[in-house]
């Protein structure tokens, strides 16, 4: 096994993915793990990831001296390449030029990590390699024992090797995707240079969380919030299986969810799964707290607020409830972090990011916020969990909250759930659902004039969005085929009266937003 040590980069957990899509299992622990921890570890490997510090300067953050006297190898990665580097007598300065995003490595000499790992070659028959930057200090000259791998023109030593003790150190980040050989690196440095063997399968997490969270736990009951998404369904899937009977989940029923989705959760959860669900009712509530209000950032405030007060209430009958579950992802956990510097400008706030009672008095427990949503799908396959559910698109927290243009009303919610549900099942039934990432329809208030039959009519207007995307920061709408666009067109405009038009979006995020709303 491998254990990263973490000096707290953006990248550290995408190593641990890394490592971990190699078949290796791996621990991610702060820079500072004491001595006793690191020899009961007993890892195969050490890797120092990234971090924002500048490795100059006393406070800078440092390993164990036992580090480098295991015996086993060592990768430093950016930020670790240079404690790595200060550590071991070298030196390392802040470099007037901050070299960020894309660069190009020529790559010198031999070293088994790098060995016949190329993305060019010079005339002269040098290796060239697309990598990742993203670094202020660097080091200026290398440890006894050391020698130069690779260099750019900003960062002359860009990566050491000191082949004898089988310490590596890398400038660049080679578990970003942007370096486009750095699973190579990474297994490289895994498989040949630490003689791990790809064993390790994500199910070995299942193990490991049901292990943790009965430690945790105890005897304990917990109570989890289940909104049918993936992650709090993973979330109630994998406490049920640790804790059975002690997980009691609240499921609230907004009124603003899709077509017939209450009762499957509770097929899916109470009856099929056998989990204690106590489903709330509220759609009254949300629609009488919303009468009026037609701004989104104010609507989304008062759905995320209603929620609080009735899950609250619900937790409050509860007697003896001593935690808190919450289906948080990492994704979740940098997105928050990110939020908190204040860099990042509220576009929309997405109130179901963080956001549950902090009054409850209850202690968290977050079984997922290690895993990366792929991995919160494997976990819920291999829990049990019917495939839909699992690799279904996303739904905001608000719902149709966000899809009813202006003021919600039951009327309007009632009308875009039917369209909403005929675009999703054709789009199934021709296979797109699972080619683009999230579709829905959007109810837009205004009447427009048709004919149906012999008569006039004067009805409302539904727009469909169906985009691909793959972080849902940027998004290209989808080329779904014309014949399909008419069929369901067809379908909305026979089938669901009170509708007489339907438009699709051809808009791109950016600069429209996925959401319209
Ligand atoms: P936008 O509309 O910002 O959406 O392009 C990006 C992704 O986030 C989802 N989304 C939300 N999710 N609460 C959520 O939980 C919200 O308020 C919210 N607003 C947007 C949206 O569905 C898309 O997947």
């Amino acid at each position: 096994r491998i254990l990263i040590l973490d000096f707290g980069s953006q990248y550290t957990q995408l190593i641990a993915r890394r490592v971990r899509e190699a078949g290796v299992y791996c621990e991610i622990h702060p820079y500072d793990l004491d001595d006793r921890a690191l020899q009961s570890f007993a890892p195969r490997g050490i890797i120092l990831s990234g971090g924002p510090s500048s490795t100059v300067g006393e406070a800078a953050p440092r390993v164990s001296p036992l580090v480098f006297k295991l015996g086993v190898p060592l990768l430093g990665i950016c930020y670790g390449m240079q404690a790595m580097a200060a550590q071991l007598g070298g030196e390392v300065e802040v470099s007037t030029h901050r070299e960020y995003g894309y660069a190009q490595v020529r790559v010198h000499g031999h070293s088994q990590l790098l060995q016949n790992i190329e993305d060019h070659t010079t005339a002269e028959g040098k290796a060239l390699l697309d990598v990742w930057m993203s670094h202020g200090d660097r080091v200026m000259s290398l440890p006894e024992g050391f020698k130069r791998i690779a260099s750019t023109d900003h960062a002359p030593l860009a990566a050491m090797a000191d082949e004898a003790r089988r310490f590596y150190g890398l400038q660049f980040h080679p578990e970003v995707t942007h370096t486009r050989q750095g699973v190579r690196i990474l297994e490289r440095f895994i498989y040949g240079v630490c003689g791990c063997e790809g064993l390790w399968k994500p199910g070995h997490i299942i193990a490991e969380s049901i292990e943790s969270i009965r430690g945790k736990v105890g005897t304990d009951t917990v109570l989890l919030g289940l909104s049918g998404g993936v992650d709090s369904s993973v979330a109630a899937a994998l406490l049920h299986k640790a804790i059975g009977n002690q997980l009691i989940c609240v499921f609230v029923d907004n009124g603003l969810l899709r077509l017939g989705e209450a009762d499957q959760v509770m097929a899916t959860f109470a009856r099929h799964l056998g989990i204690k669900v106590i489903r709330i009712d509220a759609e009254s509530r949300f629609l009488e707290a919303l009468a009026g209000v037609v701004d989104p950032e104010a609507k989304r405030k008062i759905i995320g607020r209603v929620f609080i007060e009735v899950f609250e209430e619900a937790a409050a009958e509860l007697p003896n409830v001593q935690w808190l579950a919450q289906g948080t992802i990492y994704p979740d956990v940098i997105e928050s972090a990110g939020g908190k510097t204040g860099k990042a400008q509220v576009i929309k706030s997405h109130h179901n990011v963080g956001g549950l009672p902090e009054e409850l008095n209850l202690k968290l427990l977050e079984p997922l916020r290690e895993l990366f949503k792929d991995e919160v799908r494997h976990l819920g396959t291999e829990l049990g969990l019917p495939f839909d559910l699992v690799y279904r698109h996303p739904f905001p927290g608000p719902g149709l909250g966000v899809r009813i243009l202006g003021e919600v009303k039951k009327e309007y919610a009632d009308l875009l759930r039917l369209a909403d549900a005929i675009f999703i099942e054709e789009l199934h039934a021709h296979g797109w659902y699972d080619k683009v990432s999230q579709a829905f329809a959007v109810f837009l208030p205004v009447k427009s004039v048709g004919v149906m039959g012999d008569g006039r009519c004067y009805d409302f207007v539904v727009a469909l969005r169906a985009v691909e995307s793959v972080d849902f920061m940027t998004a290209r709408w989808a080329h779904l085929p014309y014949d399909f666009l008419d069929h369901v067109s067809r379908r909305i405009i026979n089938e669901v009266s009170g509708i007489s038009r339907v438009t699709y979006d051809i808009s791109g995020k950016p600069p429209a937003t996925i959401e319209w709303e």
